[in-house]
Formats: C-alpha cells, sequence, structure tokens
C-alpha cells in the first residue's frame, strides 16, 4: 500500500515539473510557454509546471473559472482563453496572478465577472473582455490598474457606465467599447465629453451608439443631441417658518424637501433619533397621510408626502433629532440637514447629540449658539431647532412635554452637496 502511494505521489511529481499531457510545453527566449488551445479541453487541466509564464487555452470548451483555477502557476504572465464558453468567473480566479500581463477572456458567455479580481492584477497592460455578455462595470473595478494599455469590452451588454469608470488607467492609449446597447440618459453623458477630451485612442467612434430611449436609437454618442440634465438640489425649509413662532400642544413639524433636477430626483429622508435611525423612501403615505392600499392604517410617526413635505405630528422630545433629506437622480446627490432639538430657556439643556446649549441666541443669525461653540456655518456643522418655552415645560410620565406657554422656535440650516 506504501509503495503504491509512493509511486503515485511519484507519477503525480513528475507531471508537476512536466506537463499537462493534453498540452505543449517548451521554451522560448526566458518564456515558458504551455499551449493548451484547440483541445476540446472543459476545464484547466491539472499538472503545469510551476515557471509556466504563457498559458494559451483558447478555443477550447471551458466552463466557468473557479476559485484559485490558476494557483498552479503564479509567475503566469499572459492568459489566453479566448473563444470558450466560460459564464462565471468566480471570485479568487484570478487573484494569484499578480505577474500577469495580458489577459484575454474575449469570445466568451460571461455575464459574471468577478471584478474585485482585477484588485489584485497590477501589472496588466492588455485587458481584452469582447464579445461576452457583461453588462455592469463598478466605478472602482480598474482602480488599481495604472500600467493597463490597451482595454477592450466592445460587444457586450453595457446599458451604461458609470462616471469616473476609467479614471485609475492612468497609462490606457487604446479603448474600445463599442456595440453595446447604451441607454442614452443623464448618466451617460459623461462618456460624451470624456471621449472627446481624452488622449486615448477610441476606435469605431460611430458604433459607440444608443440603442435607448427610442428616439436616440441608433445615434451615434458624439453627435448626441443636448439632453435636459442637471445633479439634484436640496432646499430644506421649515413650517411654522418663523423665527418666535408660538408652540403649542398637539404641535406638527413640517419639514419641506424641496428639490430640483433633471431627471427628477428621488428622494429620502434620513432621520436619527435618540431611540435609532429611520431611513424612509418618499413617499411613504398617500395626500391623506395614512399608508396607501392599507385601508384603516394608522398614521405613521414620520410622513413624507409625495410633493416632498415631512410632517411630524406630536412633535416631543423622543423626535429629536437629525434630519436629513437626500435627493438623488443619476448625476448625483445633494443632501439637506437639519438637527432639532427641544429646550426651555435659561437652563441648560442637551441636544441630541449630548451637546450642551443654552437658550441664547447668536446675534443677527437666528440660531442658538452651543457651548462647544458650533457655529452654523460650514457645511459639516448640525444645525439646532430649538423651541423654547417662557415658563419650563413639565414632563409628564410618558417622557413627553407638556406643553404649557408659548413656545418660540429658532432654527438655521445646513446644506451639503457632495
Ligand atoms: C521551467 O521548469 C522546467 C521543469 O521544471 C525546466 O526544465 C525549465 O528549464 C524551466 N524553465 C525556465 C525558463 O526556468
Ligand atoms: C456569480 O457567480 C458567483 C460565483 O459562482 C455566485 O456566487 C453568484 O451568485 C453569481 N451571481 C449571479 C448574479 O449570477
Ligand atoms: C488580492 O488583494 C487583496 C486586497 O488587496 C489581498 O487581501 C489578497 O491577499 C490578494 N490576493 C492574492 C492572492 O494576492
Ligand atoms: C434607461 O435609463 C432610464 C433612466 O435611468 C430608465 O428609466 C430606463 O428604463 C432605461 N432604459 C433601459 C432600456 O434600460
Ligand atoms: C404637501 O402635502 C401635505 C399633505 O397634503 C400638506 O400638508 C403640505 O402642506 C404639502 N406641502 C406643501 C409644501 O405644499
Amino acid at each position: 500500500m506504501k509503495q503504491l502511494h509512493l509511486l503515485w505521489l511519484a507519477g503525480f511529481l513528475g507531471s508537476v515539473s512536466g506537463c499537462p499531457e493534453v498540452c505543449d510545453c517548451g521554451e522560448k527566449y526566458v518564456f515558458q510557454i504551455a499551449d493548451c488551445a484547440y483541445r476540446d479541453l472543459q476545464s484547466v487541466p491539472p499538472g503545469f509546471p510551476a515557471n509556466v509564464t504563457t498559458l494559451s487555452l483558447s478555443a477550447n470548451r471551458l466552463g466557468d473559472l473557479e476559485a484559485g483555477a490558476f494557483e498552479e502557476v503564479p509567475l503566469l504572465q499572459s492568459l489566453w482563453l479566448a473563444h470558450n464558453e466560460i459564464r462565471v468567473v468566480a471570485p479568487g480566479s484570478l487573484t494569484s496572478l499578480v505577474y500577469l500581463k495580458s489577459l484575454d477572456l474575449s469570445h466568451n458567455l460571461i455575464s459574471n465577472f468577478s471584478w474585485n479580481d482585477l484588485h489584485n492584477l497590477s501589472a496588466l497592460q492588455l485587458l481584452k473582455m469582447d464579445s461576452n455578455e457583461l453588462a455592469v462595470i463598478p466605478r472602482d473595478a480598474f482602480k488599481n490598474l495604472g500600467d493597463l494599455r490597451s482595454l477592450q469590452l466592445n460587444h457586450n451588454r453595457f446599458l451604461t457606465l458609470v462616471d469616473g469608470t476609467f479614471e485609475g488607467l492612468t497609462s490606457l492609449s487604446h479603448l474600445q467599447i463599442n456595440d453595446n446597447p447604451f441607454n442614452c440618459t443623464c448618466g451617460l453623458l459623461w462618456l460624451k465629453v470624456w471621449a472627446v477630451a481624452t488622449a486615448v485612442s477610441i476606435p469605431e467612434q460611430d458604433n459607440i451608439a444608443c440603442s435607448s430611449p427610442p428616439f436616440l436609437k441608433g445615434i451615434p454618442l458624439g453627435r448626441l443631441p443636448p439632453l435636459h440634465c442637471a445633479p439634484p438640489t436640496v432646499q430644506l425649509t421649515y413650517q411654522p417658518n418663523q423665527d418666535g413662532a408660538e408652540l403649542r400642544d398637539g404641535f406638527v413639524l413640517a419639514l419641506h424637501c424641496d428639490t430640483d433636477g433633471q431627471p427628477p430626483p428621488e428622494v429620502q429622508w434620513r432621520i436619527q433619533t435618540p431611540g435609532g435611525k429611520v431611513e424612509i423612501t418618499s413617499p411613504n403615505v398617500g395626500p391623506d397621510g395614512r399608508v396607501p392600499g392599507v385601508a384603516g392604517s394608522p398614521q405613521p410617526r414620520f410622513q413624507a408626502f409625495a410633493n416632498g413635505s415631512l410632517l411630524i405630528p406630536g412633535f416631543g422630545k423622543q423626535e429629536e433629532g437629525t434630519y436629513s433629506c437626500r435627493a438623488t437622480n443619476e448625476l448625483g446627490s445633494a443632501e439637506g440637514s437639519v438637527n432639532v432639538a427641544l429646550a426651555s430657556p435659561g437652563e441648560a439643556s442637551e441636544d441630541a447629540l449630548g451637546r450642551k446649549f443654552h437658550g441664547k441666541a447668536v446675534e443677527g443669525k437666528g440660531c442658538y449658539t452651543v457651548d462647544n461653540e458650533v457655529q452654523p456655518s460650514g457645511p459639516e456643522d448640525n444645525v439646532v431647532i430649538i423651541y423654547l418655552s417662557s415658563t419650563n415645560p413639565k414632563k409628564n410620565k410618558a417622557n413627553s412635554l407638556e406643553l404649557l406657554g408659548p413656545w418660540i422656535l429658532l432654527l438655521c440650516f445646513s446644506h451639503l452637496i457632495f
């Protein structure tokens, strides 16, 4: 038994220093080449010498690439995998190939590609992925490919590409992206501008064309008519909208998120209260303030209306916190934010972030100071709405405020744009 085992081991070692039977291995100059093209292979055969630098597996019937597929050949500089039947390139299939300079995956059926694997291939100079079924490239896919010179992504299923996709490619000189079914919306306009300005050679520009929307079908990206596009803007306003407004029992705080942008942005509210974080995709209620489609449903605590208003009925201590409204369209996001707190005059209080403040107006600003001197000037500042009562509020057992005397409302805002 032991002898058999040794025999098997010897045979295994023999094949390691040799070459898989179906392939031809040989040396040319300093390169160790393994040629396994046109062999009808359905998987990567084992048994390559560890010093192989060029491996051709083109024109076989290889299926999905699994993690560690090329661990045997860590010194690989060129890997040819064109004309196979690969659909999935699983995470970890390529990460070991840190010396790889040329990778050809063209003419496969790849729809599921582990883009993160490219982060490890920092020596890559040529990447051919044309004629596949790829639909999405993450924005950071190419961030580590500073030596890449040629990138071929033509004949895939890309509807759009994210602005900044090619940013990390500081050595790029040749890019093919023609023959993709581009959806020529505002989100793709950057590509037209970039393609005109870049020094990268981009052939077949007439075939970088729109497939949708229908009225632009067939129009090359370079001849796209002007589209009405504007990144989102946000203006957060509030009601009652006068400093010194009186605050009475059953008070409804109304914030209004006035957005602009083309295409019209989607609105999301993010609310951070002492009790936790709430995220609401607007609208969450119909015009009557109730959840649509649910008969007799109670009114939610935060009512986000389609017109951009957020109503908080029965505003109390538990509703203190930071209210942010974020507008997003294809061109980006904008956010407006306000910090809301309740306080009584003369006494030091704490806002929802644990900052102490006194009810003392900042001259001419309509805002109130906080002890640590945060001023509502920079974009990072949380701004405070403070409700002051002329008489001290009584706290009832439910920890909500019983509103006795008139309350004074003072506030200011910050707007974040990014
Ligand atoms: C690669 O390894 C094989 C077998 O171990 C050896 O014969 C060959 O000389 C090596 N080639 C290079 C370029 O190092
Ligand atoms: C892509 O392939 C990976 C690895 O095989 C798998 O886990 C994942 O579910 C696949 N994703 C899709 C969208 O098919
Ligand atoms: C690939 O890169 C990641 C992150 O940079 C690293 O953690 C990992 O060890 C690398 N994998 C290989 C096989 O080098
Ligand atoms: C193109 O993009 C727009 C805006 O994102 C989207 O509404 C539309 O469905 C997309 N068209 C196709 C064919 O995917
Ligand atoms: C938005 O709609 C709600 C409910 O109908 C209403 O209370 C609110 O005043 C409206 N906001 C604006 C700015 O018109």
